[in-house]
């Protein structure tokens, strides 16, 4: 998820990476943080008098932009080809961790939805496509890029979804869109009723998705238990171990349901 506030507080000896921008024409000062272990050791060392002395070395260095690329796989639909349900995390992550959970966790759950409905066998009406977007954490650039060249075609987006604020306990799915569509995707979430997620939130949440939904496309995103994220978001804390597979299973499924069944009812969401 790209950056929200910038004070959180990790305890894993690793800061939070925080971000700092600059108003144009104004002397670029560097900053820097330390965790919160060398915080509280400072405050013990200071409270017993000792004089505390910091060398400073930083290594951050601002390289030029690149070029990537978003990622996409589709099943095409059979019956709607030219209609898209959309799922999607970003592929990209920040330099340090490894980028497990935000956003692998949102790109593996999207990547199960299509997986499975292969391995089932199925094949919903209209196209179910996964994004993977690049550039996510730099300010949407893939999100960007693939609104401008597909926002043509936009009457034939059904919904767009993303994951990209963990996936942890899955607690049910933050929606965007009309009342009528809200009924339905009420509904669909009944079908979930086995795993105890049926909750429909408001709104839906997602840096990549939000041209869409601001565009009046249906949107959807996941909820579900994120009480740890900020523990691991943009640290060195954001590792596989992060992950538990039982709870993405249950991500999975949810993302997979609801995907699917919009995919292959008859009509599109309205708007
Ligand atoms: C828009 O939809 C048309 C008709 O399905 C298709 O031929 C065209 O390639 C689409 N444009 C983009 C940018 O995907
Ligand atoms: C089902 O989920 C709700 C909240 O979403 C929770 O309060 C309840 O305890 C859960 N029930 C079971 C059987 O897990």
């Amino acid at each position: 998820a790209k950056l929200l506030t910038l004070c959180f507080v990790v305890f894993f000896n690793s800061p939070h990476t925080g971000g700092q921008n600059y108003q144009p024409d104004v002397p670029q000062i560097p900053t820097a943080c330390i965790t919160v272990e060398d915080a509280e050791m400072m405050s013990r060392m200071s409270l017993r008098g000792t004089r505390i002395v910091v060398h400073l070395r930083m290594g951050a260095k601002t390289y030029p932009d690149s070029l990537s690329f978003n990622t996409v796989a589709e099943i095409v639909g059979s019956k709607y080809p030219e209609q898209v349900v959309l799922v999607s995390g970003h592929l990209d992550s920040w330099d340090v961790g490894q980028g497990a959970m935000d956003d692998g966790g949102g790109v593996f759950i999207s990547w199960e939805a299509l997986s499975l409905i292969k391995d089932l066998g199925l094949r919903p009406k209209r196209t179910l496509r996964l994004v993977l977007w690049t550039g996510e954490e730099q300010g949407g650039v893939g999100a960007k890029q693939y609104y401008q060249l597909h926002k043509e075609n936009i009457s034939n987006f059904d919904i767009v979804m993303e994951s990209d604020a963990g996936t942890f306990q899955p607690s049910g799915l933050g929606f965007s869109g009309s009342a009528e569509a809200r009924d339905i995707v009420k509904e669909i979430m009944t079908l979930l009723q086995p795993i105890n997620v049926t909750d429909v939130f408001d709104p839906a949440d997602g840096t990549d998705i939000a041209y869409w939904m601001r565009d009046g496309v249906p949107g959807a995103s996941l909820h579900n238990d994120i009480n740890k994220y900020f523990w691991f978001h943009h640290s060195q804390g954001d590792t596989m171990t992060v992950q538990d597979p039982n709870q993405m299973n249950l991500c999975a499924a949810v993302w997979t349901v609801v995907s699917y069944v919009i995919a292959d009812m008859e009509d599109m969401l309205p708007r």
